[in-house]
């Protein structure tokens, strides 16, 4: 159910905000009061995502970081409190990735991708830490459902994610009784964003919505959804989760018995 004040006196900062799922939860939290920063490595990537957050009548800020980086992250995030007075809730969505099978992978590849995703995931939450203190907050890491199983080629893709999923579970323990939440959402694949045009082709979506007990694949709204409910009061006894999002798709990926 649509609540424009759900969010209403709330900032959150969401790393890969410009583009794809990230985007989508940007504008939905936009969409219910939240006041929205966004980073990822180009600025020209967050400028048009920025101007539409705005456009729905909140403040918005745009900062190009590489969540690789440290110092960068630390600078991100002292501009964002500058700009716009706090952090509430964070979304660590900032990703890269790329199919190769491990036998090809070069050690800076499958180490480029881990930097990206899951010590990514700990410097823009660690440089957040105090700000989230302050009043109490929200974490939400966005992983994938690629760990549960053994997909071939997401080696570096499939270790980042799982261990993003680690951290989830550790910082919710460490962090709650600061009053901070940790939660996690693993996406199925999500039509139209740059992973899924890029990492999958015809075949493979359509292998992919034969085989999803929901017959497709999911939105960007799905996951905005999602985050909109783990971001909310309406969570706030849900901790150290990793909500799966996918229909129900990896439940059916294995064997099926007697085919
Ligand atoms: C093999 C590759 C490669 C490829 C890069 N590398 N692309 N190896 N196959 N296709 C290797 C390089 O050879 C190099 O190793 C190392 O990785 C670093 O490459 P760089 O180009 O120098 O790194 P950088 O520009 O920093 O980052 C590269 C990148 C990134 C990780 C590919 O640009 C990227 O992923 N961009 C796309 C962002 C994106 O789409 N994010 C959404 C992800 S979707 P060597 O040894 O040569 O130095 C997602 C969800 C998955 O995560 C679920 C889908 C169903």
């Amino acid at each position: 159910m649509f609540q424009p004040d759900l969010l209403k006196n709330t900032v959150a900062l969401i790393t890969g905000g410009g583009t794809g799922i990230c985007r989508g939860i940007a504008l939905a939290f936009a969409a219910h009061g939240c006041d929205v920063a966004i980073t990822s490595r180009k600025i020209e990537h967050l400028e048009p995502t920025r101007d539409e957050l705005r456009a729905r009548g909140v403040r918005a800020f745009a900062k190009a970081a590489d969540v690789r980086d440290p110092a960068a992250v630390n600078d991100a995030v002292a501009a964002v409190v500058t700009e716009l007075g706090r952090i509430d809730i964070l979304v660590n969505g900032a990703a890269g990735n790329f199919i190769c099978l491990a036998e090809h992978l070069s050690p800076n590849g499958f180490g480029t991708v881990v930097d990206i995703d899951l010590k990514g995931t700990f410097n823009v939450s660690k440089a957040a830490l105090p700000h989230l203190k302050a009043r109490g907050g929200s974490v939400i890491n966005i992983s994938a459902t690629l760990p549960y199983l053994g997909t071939m080629g997401q080696s570096h893709a499939a270790a980042a994610k799982a261990g993003i999923d680690s951290l989830t579970r550790t910082l919710a323990c460490e962090w709650g009784p600061l009053g901070i939440r940790v939660n996690g959402i693993a996406p199925g694949p999500i039509e139209g964003t740059e992973g899924v045009t890029r990492l999958t082709n015809e075949k493979s979506r359509a292998g992919a919505i034969a085989q999803c007990p929901l017959g497709r694949l999911g939105t960007v709204d799905d996951i905005a959804n999602a985050s909109l409910y783990l971001a909310s009061g309406a969570a706030s006894y849900v901790n150290g989760v990793t909500l799966v999002v996918d229909g129900g798709l990896w439940l059916r990926s294995a064997r099926i018995l007697g085919e």
